[in-house]
């Protein structure tokens, strides 16, 4: 750490989702499943998705203002905007380039997206603590929304119960009081298993030229070996973040992961040995949103009462890549 290092501070987070709900009842008139099978492998009960025209980009705008409320912060004085999405409705402009556009920014302030599937919020915060810690940008504003039911093959009944959309965002500025809101944070990938998880860009070849094998533009996913994998590594994992913090479980409020499987989640909070009363999970209501699945969890636990501010949490999330990544943050009274 050098004297210049400006600390950072989680000013604001705000989420949005869409309103049409479809339970688990309702997908038995797709294929054959059933309540009991999905709730019991999944804790999922019910999802929200798009319909109609609305899209990520939609969800993430709501998202973004209500995080940029929570902050004080306005969006002309932000200073980069990044959007993490597993699939963004379009692969440019950005997501970050229409929110920029839809916030009414006209400073030419830059936005990307980064791909980083349900790590991105840990990816993205990972990114703007490096800009906000050597000084070059002072507010940045994360937008993490994904609208996977439009990439879903609803006839396969292994991948499409599971998925929800929506969006979170988290803005992140300097810390003029010199306390930093980011105690650690770490991200992973492992491309070597990538085929885990993977949805191919439509295409094909110039005409003049062999053609290539077709592919569809759905997420597949090998349930299984995402659920072997994950349950292996990250209770260890989010353990190892707490040592590298030089913290222990009893020093953090709350654990607020990646919402993907229920049992993936109690498999941490058995390893924390930590108490149903810390740990957020929605799973039930929204199924996995991606990246948005963080932002959503931390922020309507708070605005339910089921999280208090001033205190601190361990975030935490995996997903396509593979890629993986936790933080461990302080929550200020305020930002949500
Ligand atoms: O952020 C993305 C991260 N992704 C994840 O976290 C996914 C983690 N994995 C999982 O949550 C679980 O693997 C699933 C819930 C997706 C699937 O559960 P599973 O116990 O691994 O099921 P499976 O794919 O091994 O399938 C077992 C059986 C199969 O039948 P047979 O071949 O044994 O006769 C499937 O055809 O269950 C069948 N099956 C279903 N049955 C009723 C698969 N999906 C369904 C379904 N309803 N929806």
């Amino acid at each position: 750490m050098t004297n210049n290092y400006i600390p950072v501070k989680i000013a604001g987070v705000g989420y949005s989702l869409p309103e049409t709900v479809i339970t688990n009842d309702d997908l038995t008139k797709l294929y054959d499943t059933s309540d009991e099978w999905i709730y019991s492998r999944t804790g999922i009960k019910e999802r929200r998705l798009v319909s109609g025209d609305e899209d990520a980009i939609d969800l993430g705008l709501v998202a973004a203002e209500n995080a940029l409320k929570k902050s004080g912060i306005k969006p002309e004085e932000l200073d980069l905007i990044i959007a993490a999405s597993s699939a963004p409705p379009q692969l440019y402009p950005a997501i970050a380039c229409h929110i920029q556009s839809r916030l009414g920014i006209e400073t030419d302030i830059p936005a990307f997206d980064i791909t980083a599937a349900c790590s991105g919020l840990i990816y993205g915060m990972h990114v703007a603590k490096g800009f906000i810690n050597s000084g070059i940008y002072k507010n940045i504003l994360i937008v993490a929304t994904d609208n996977n039911s439009r990439y879903l093959d609803w006839s396969d009944r292994g991948t499409s119960i599971l998925f929800g959309d929506g969006a979170g965002a988290m803005v992140l500025t300097a810390a003029e009081d010199g306390v930093d809101d980011i105690l650690y944070i770490d991200i992973k990938a492992k491309g070597s298993i990538g085929e885990l998880i993977y949805k191919d860009n439509v295409g094909q070849n110039c005409p003049l030229v062999e053609p290539c094998s077709e592919h569809d533009g759905f997420i597949h996913m090998n349930g299984r070996g995402v659920y072997t994998f994950v349950a292996k590594i990250l209770p260890k994992y989010v353990e190892d973040l707490l040592e590298h913090a030089g913290m222990k479980a009893e020093d953090i409020d709350y654990l607020i992961p990646h919402q993907a499987n229920l049992r993936i989640i109690q498999a941490v909070q058995e390893r924390l040995g930590y108490s149903d009363d810390k740990v957020v999970t929605n799973i039930k209501y929204y199924g996995n949103t991606s990246a948005a699945s963080i932002p959503i969890a931390l922020a309507e636990s708070v605005e339910k009462g089921n999280v208090k501010l001033d205190t601190t949490a361990i975030l935490c999330g995996f997903g396509a890549g593979m890629t993986w990544g936790g933080a461990i943050v302080r929550l200020r009274e305020g930002i949500c």
